[in-house]
């Protein structure tokens, strides 16, 4: 995609984009929407193909958080932050980068603010602190709420019983068998949680060891990257990479719900509607995976206490039990549900 093509192709507000000279990245902050607050999002780090790869995934993720941020009713707008990089970085050009794109955040004056993200987390959120007051997501030691990903993967266990609930009548997960992909940050505490509450657990990751690991601590069973569209299973629950939904992958499914945190899980549109086709209850990504945002703003933005937090947390399979009913009543995929959600609270403001 050429640069025009690829700035045509987003409706959001305002892109930063910042050549950090002294480390060769590229860094894109996305600002898609101040209606509702600041835009808030995390920053992601990766070493993609070319730059404007970079710029895309920026704008496709802002736009999907100021989706998130809405249907969650959290007074913030949508953005999202990328740093391409040639290398992950660490130790001291780790932290010097970071304190350069803290100015750059700061820069801002509060229009953007970011938190951790796919290969950034809470030390990096303490650097970028020290030069904005604009960041989620900082150490515990920090004055910060710490790591997104735990509330994540509590607001993904709500989400999954509300789905259960919907498609079985009864949330309970004993006897129900889960696939989680991915078993990482998220997907690790969350195979804990659907373990400890009666579920067959099964784990894959890129990485066999770190299936493996995660499965024997939950009790479970690993199963080979390779094998998850098509395992037999209640839940399917995507925590790793986005873009595993679509029109080539859908009627190979073989599970009754799809719900987990990874973002933008839809590879096209008509996947949605493919979903419902196939009686698959399909958790709206940016709905079941908003718990770290929930958390993080609420804890530090809006002075809640760890209960008010949980009971936000719990919120999530309310929602989806609306979107879900919603769904049905209108004869419409749950995606578009959701959809129409975020629409009716970013105009009603
Ligand atoms: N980075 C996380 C997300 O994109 C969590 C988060 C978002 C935290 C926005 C605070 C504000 O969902």
């Amino acid at each position: 995609m050429t640069f025009e093509e690829v700035l045509d192709s987003w409706d959001g507000e305002t892109a930063v984009i910042h050549r950090d000279r002294k480390s060769g990245a590229w860094i894109f902050i996305c600002v898609h929407s101040t209606l509702l607050g600041p835009a808030g999002g995390g920053t992601r780090m990766k070493v993609y193909g070319a730059p404007a790869e970079g710029l895309q995934d920026a704008m496709r993720l802002s736009a999907a958080m100021t989706r998130k941020l809405a249907v969650a009713g959290v007074p913030l707008g949508g953005g999202k932050a990328v740093i391409a990089v040639e290398e992950i970085p660490s130790g001291e050009q780790r932290r010097a980068l970071f304190l350069r794109y803290g100015n750059l955040v700061a820069s801002l004056g509060g229009t953007y603010r970011t938190s951790s993200d796919m290969n950034t987390g809470e030390a990096d959120m303490d650097v970028i602190g020290e030069r904005t007051e604009y960041v989620f997501g900082r150490s515990v030691g920090a004055g910060g709420a710490g790591s997104p990903a735990p509330p994540t993967a509590t607001g993904v266990f709500h989400g999954i019983r509300a789905s259960l609930s919907h498609v079985f009548g009864s949330d309970d997960l004993e006897g129900r068998t889960v696939v989680v992909q991915g078993a990482g940050s998220v997907g690790s505490p969350l195979a804990g949680h659907l373990a400890g509450a009666g579920a067959t657990v099964l784990v894959a990751d890129i990485d066999p060891a770190r299936a493996q690991l995660v499965a024997a601590r939950v009790g479970g069973a690993a199963v080979p990257a390779d094998e998850v569209l098509e395992a037999e299973c209640d839940v399917y629950a995507p925590c790793a990479v986005g873009g595993i939904l679509s029109v080539e992958t859908v009627p190979r499914l073989r599970c009754r719900i799809i719900a987990g945190s990874a973002n933008n899980q839809l590879a096209d549109p008509e996947a949605a509607e493919l979903l419902r086709e196939r009686g698959i209850l399909y958790a709206p990504d940016y709905v079941i995976n908003a718990g770290g945002a929930i958390a993080l703003v609420g804890l530090e933005q809006l002075g809640w206490s760890k209960s008010e937090s949980d009971i936000a947390l719990a919120g999530i399979g309310e929602t989806l039990r609306g979107i879900y009913e919603r769904a049905d009543s209108h004869g419409i995929s749950t995606a578009a549900a959701a959809d129409a959600l975020a629409e009716a609270r970013l105009h009603a403001r």
